[in-house]
């Protein structure tokens, strides 16, 4: 069933866990993740990308997720992410998306506050006042969309951190913004780390101690199990994947695209491996988050 994302949320955090969310470029991937979902019976965050949401095909692909989250048998909720544009925003929540990331974290402070501020007021003008809006205090280094190993040239290589979300800013932000999620920079990055994670558990303490809406953890591919699962103790109470969940389907699709080629060029029997792959990471995730 759809649920509002901050509920889902803080009930599990209420639980002592976090719920994931998986970025879906596709249909087949966010089928993988609500089956992973529905089998954990726990709920789960299906993520549209800007880039993708700023298509038309996009905006087709949230109607069927809205469709997707609909028909599940546990919670699901549909989030535009890291968007910086009102007219994408606001195609988006049309077309079903249910939460937007207004993510202002590029910007000075206070056009990152007044970027909230205008999505808020740009949904409840068109009609959509009850819209989650996540906030972003802290700007996180990387590609959302695109990940590179150490081997490749050294502008597209691994992600050394950015910024840390300043703590004292914290209830300003939240107040000034409504953001009713917010995420942080805490070590975290997009994309494949230069090194181990190295997470700012003092810093994310800090803030904490300064807000009630829970936080949220981006860029959680290659942070070690044993990391995330202290997070919802944070009250960290979602927490973002991608490029784990891309990189499985990816190495998947180049093991077995030569036999499903040679037999009769067998995109069917793909596909059942791209769910598979897709499927096990998101149920691994589930598991751990809520262990
Ligand atoms: P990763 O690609 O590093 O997992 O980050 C995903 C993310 O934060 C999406 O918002």
């Amino acid at each position: 069933m759809r649920t509002r994302l901050d509920h889902l949320v803080t009930s599990a955090l209420q639980q002592g866990s976090a719920v994931p969310a998986f970025t879906c470029y596709d249909f087949t991937t966010a089928l993988a993740v609500v089956g992973a979902a529905e089998e954990s019976g726990r709920g789960v965050i299906l993520l549209v990308a800007p880039k993708t949401a700023a298509t038309p095909n996009g905006l087709r692909l949230i109607a069927a997720l809205r469709g997707l989250a609909d028909a599940a048998s546990v919670p699901v909720a549909v989030q535009l992410d890291h968007a910086t544009d009102l007219a994408v925003m606001a195609d988006a929540v049309a077309a079903g998306a249910d939460s937007v990331l207004a993510d202002g974290s590029s910007l000075p402070y206070e056009e990152n506050i007044a970027l909230v501020v205008a999505a808020r007021e740009l949904l409840a003008a068109n009609g959509h006042p009850d819209v989650v809006l996540e906030a972003e205090l802290g700007g996180l280094a990387g590609d959302e969309d695109r990940a590179f190993s150490a081997d490749q040239p050294a502008d597209q290589s691994v992600v050394a951190v950015a910024g840390l979300t300043d703590s004292a800013q914290v209830e300003d932000f939240v107040a000034r913004t409504g953001a009713q999620l917010l995420a942080v920079a805490v070590g975290n990055v997009h994309g494949k780390y230069k090194g181990e994670p190295q997470l700012r558990w003092d810093v994310l303490q800090d803030i904490a101690v300064r807000t009630h809406i829970p936080l949220v953890l981006h860029g959680a591919s290659g942070i070690p199990a044993e990391e995330l699962v202290k997070a919802a103790a944070m009250n960290v109470g979602k927490v973002n994947f991608n490029t784990e969940l891309r990189t499985g389907v990816l190495a998947t699709l180049q093991e077995q695209l030569p036999a499903h080629r040679a037999d009769g060029e067998n995109l069917q029997a793909l596909l059942g491996h791209w769910n598979r792959s897709a499927g096990e990471f998101a149920g691994a995730t589930l598991a751990t988050l809520t262990r």
